[in-house]
């Protein structure tokens, strides 16, 4: 993404310099925090976003001019939270990026965040359906596994719900899973592609090693496994109390968006992995949402594409998150239907 100029060849800048030209007006609510900064960093220098929004409880305009001085195109607003702040900040969003809420601490699940973060996603996404009802919505706020559900009941109850357009954002779990398979095999992590389906926490995150070819065994594999599930708790630790993965996370946020952004535009064969209202295991274990594989059109989920075939071992990971799932789910509905 940063390096166009010199990595295109010129009709590949041709062909990118033409769907760059269609508008697209991005928001990011939360841009003040410990993902929202580079995040809104990582989109400034993305020339498929014209316009930027910044929108925060306190900062958001102090971001926003630091940002608007970068030498792109695109132009940048921030926002407080005064009575039209809000908005304005959405009114017109093509895609609307949730990193609003609290992170956690050392010894934290994601799960201890629902308290806190519930409600904050539940009234972004009241001024969501109001303000922008055709944007595609990114949950990045913990427990994805609950603000996803929840985003989609306050949707439901004012009329505006399209499924396909409401996406949990788990790329930071197929980032770490390919970084840390080529760290094992010596690769070059930008050529892995390990598909991770489920939800984003602990066992519900299951990543599907077998499916690019590779066979770990006992220790090596359960280590893997363990690594991808948790490995957001290595960050928390290192972080020693001050939040959980920003860097990363606004990485994997910002190639999200360019990706939603290619298939707004034009490309076909754009697919990301995704936590959506997914009939995979609706009937059969009563999951109405989950994360696999989903390409992406311009109007937003295009197909979700199933598992696939996996070994015994990641069907007994499945079987466990599939459980874990349903409960995270329930309480997330079961939130919204009782503090709408
Ligand atoms: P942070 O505390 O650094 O930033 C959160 C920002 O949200 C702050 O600037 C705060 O002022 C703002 N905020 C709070 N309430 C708001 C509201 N009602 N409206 C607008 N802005 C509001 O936290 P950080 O590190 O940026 O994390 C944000 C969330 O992202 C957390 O819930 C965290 O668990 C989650 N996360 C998700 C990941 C994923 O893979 N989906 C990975 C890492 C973190």
């Amino acid at each position: 993404m940063f390096a166009a100029r010199q990595v295109f060849g010129a009709a590949q800048r041709r062909a990118f310099s033409v769907s760059a030209k269609q508008s697209s007006k991005v928001t990011v609510l939360g841009a003040a925090g410990g993902i929202g900064q580079p995040l809104s960093l990582l989109l400034k220098l993305n020339p498929r976003v014209s316009e930027l929004s910044l929108y925060d409880i306190r900062g958001g305009p102090g971001v926003a001019a630091d940002i608007s001085h970068i030498n792109t195109k695109s132009t940048v607003k921030g926002y407080d939270p005064t009575p039209s702040g809000l908005k304005e900040a959405l009114t017109g969003a093509d895609i609307v990026l949730i990193p609003a809420g609290v992170p956690r601490k050392p010894g934290m699940t994601r799960d201890d965040l629902f308290n806190t973060n519930a409600s904050i996603v539940r009234d972004l996404a009241k001024a969501a359906a109001e303000s922008s009802p055709d944007a595609c919505i990114l949950i990045i706020s913990n427990p994805v596994n609950s603000t996803v559900p929840i985003t989609a009941e306050v949707f439901k109850s004012m009329g505006v719900y399209n499924p396909k357009k409401l996406f949990g954002v788990t790329t930071l779990d197929v980032v770490r899973a390919s970084r840390f398979i080529s760290q094992l095999k010596g690769t070059d992590p930008a050529n892995e592609n390990i598909t991770v389906v489920g939800g984003h926490s602990g066992a519900t995150i299951v990543p599907l090693l077998s499916q690019s070819g590779y066979e770990l065994k006992g220790n090596e594999l359960d280590e893997y496994v363990r690594r991808v599930q948790f490995g957001g708790d290595e960050v928390v630790q290192a972080k020693g109390g001050a939040g959980s993965a920003t860097l990363s996370m606004a990485m994997a946020g910002a190639r999200f968006a360019e990706s939603l952004l290619k298939a707004a535009q034009g490309q076909t064969g754009v697919i990301e992995p995704t936590f959506v209202d997914s009939p995979l295991y609706k009937e059969s274990h009563g999951v109405t949402y989950f994360a696999s594989n989903v390409e992406l059109g311009p109007n937003g989920v295009e197909k979700i594409h199933p598992v696939g075939k996996i070994t015994d071992y990641e069907q007994n990971l499945l079987d466990v998150c599939l459980g874990d799932l349903k409960k995270n789910i329930e309480k997330g509905e079961a939130f919204a239907k009782q503090n709408m």
